[in-house]
């Protein structure tokens, strides 16, 4: 195992500073004093892992990741106890999805070992960011790059690891999201990236998520590339129903859809309250006629920035409906409040997924 070369910020920001931007910290804006690095080359695997200031790369331009985008990320958040320590949720299921996306873009699989101790050796040195304020975290963006400098269409034989952290506040600042369906754009097909966390699927997204702003939605959903019929996930989030019988479903993971750790630990603590969950398809028709019907109560979207957001309309060229009564139902606020008191150390953690750090 590796040890961190430790290089300490001299010149942090001042704890009046800090302790003021915690306050209020939006999202993805504010960042803490430190960065986890660690190198890989083809001759000596990975190395040089360190935890040092946090400052600006100096890139060639024609370094890989700016013309082939290789590049993948995680997103997941060290969150403070209440007798002010700090821990992390689920970091190996982190570890072992960003090898997952190494694998899918030809990239060096970072052992899970080694992406789990950059994380809490970065949370431990910048635990003074973490936020108390209810709803918030700090969440952290482990990510690889690659750093050969040559434009052919090839996997580099250099990477660059990080790890960088921010305090967060919610990801949505209303109450309910409104969706937009997307039907000129897909995320993914079969056979391509959509179950990898790579930065390309995101600027894939775009588009789509911008026609989704100017249509007055927060958030795009996705169908399924070849019968547009299917619902996906949205932009940055997967998505649960929940029916009048009491059952919940989400779509499958069949390759296209990222799996999502939020989604995998929901289905888990719904089945724990003794709900039924089916990992099934749902078309877009048939969840306006539900939502019409009233066969469906209420739909929301998760993931570890969004944590539990329900989903109050829908709107698309050929669709416009909404979810219940549009708020919060029963059966979300259930499980959104079960899993925050989990992460917040609040519940007790039966399935062991708090990964406590001080
Ligand atoms: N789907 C997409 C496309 C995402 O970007 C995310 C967020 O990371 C998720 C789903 C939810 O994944 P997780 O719960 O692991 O954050
Ligand atoms: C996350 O939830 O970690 C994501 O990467 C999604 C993005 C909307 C921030």
């Amino acid at each position: 195992m590796q040890t961190f070369q430790f290089k300490s910020n001299l010149s942090p920001v001042d704890a009046g500073r800090r302790e003021a931007l915690l306050e209020a910290p939006g999202f993805g804006r504010v960042f803490t004093d430190h960065i986890a690095t660690i190198q890989y080359s083809e001759e000596c695997g990975w190395h040089n892992a360190k935890i040092g200031p946090r400052e600006p790369f100096s890139l060639d331009p024609a370094t890989l990741v700016f013309h082939y985008a290789q590049e993948i990320y995680e997103g997941m958040k060290a969150y403070r106890m209440p007798d002010g320590g700090g821990a992390l949720f689920r970091p190996d299921a982190n570890a072992r999805r960003f090898r997952n996306s190494a694998e899918r873009l030809a990239m060096p699989a970072l052992p899970d070992n080694l992406f789990i101790e950059s994380v809490r050796e970065l949370v431990r040195v910048d635990r003074a960011w973490i936020p108390s304020t209810a709803g918030s975290a700090l969440y952290l963006r482990p990510f690889m790059i690659a750093t050969e400098v040559v434009l052919g269409v090839k996997p580099s034989s250099e990477y660059l690891y990080c790890v960088v952290a921010t305090p967060v506040g919610p990801y949505f600042k209303g109450g309910s999201v409104t969706l937009w369906i997307s039907e000129n754009f897909s995320r993914a097909a079969p056979g391509g990236t959509g179950e990898a966390k790579c930065g390309g699927n995101y600027a894939a997204s775009l588009a789509a998520q911008a026609e989704a702003i100017q249509q007055g939605c927060e958030q795009v959903v996705f169908l399924d590339a070849i019968e547009r019929r299917w619902v996906e996930e949205l932009g940055g989030m997967n998505v649960f129903f929940v029916f009048d019988d009491g059952s919940l479903q989400t779509p499958p993971l069949t390759g296209t859809i990222l799996p999502g750790i939020t989604r995998a630990s929901l289905i888990t603590l719904a089945c724990d309250m003794g709900l039924t969950v089916r990992e099934e398809p749902y078309g877009i028709d048939q969840w306006e006629a539900d939502a019409k019907s009233g066969r469906l109560l209420e739909a929301f979207a998760c993931g570890t920035a969004a944590v539990v957001t329900p989903i109050g309309k829908v709107k698309g060229r050929r669709h416009g409906f909404t979810v219940g009564n549009g708020g919060m139902g029963p059966v979300t606020a259930r499980l959104k409040s079960v899993l925050l008191g989990i992460q917040n150390g609040c519940a007790p953690d039966h399935h062991g997924w708090l990964d406590r750090l001080f």
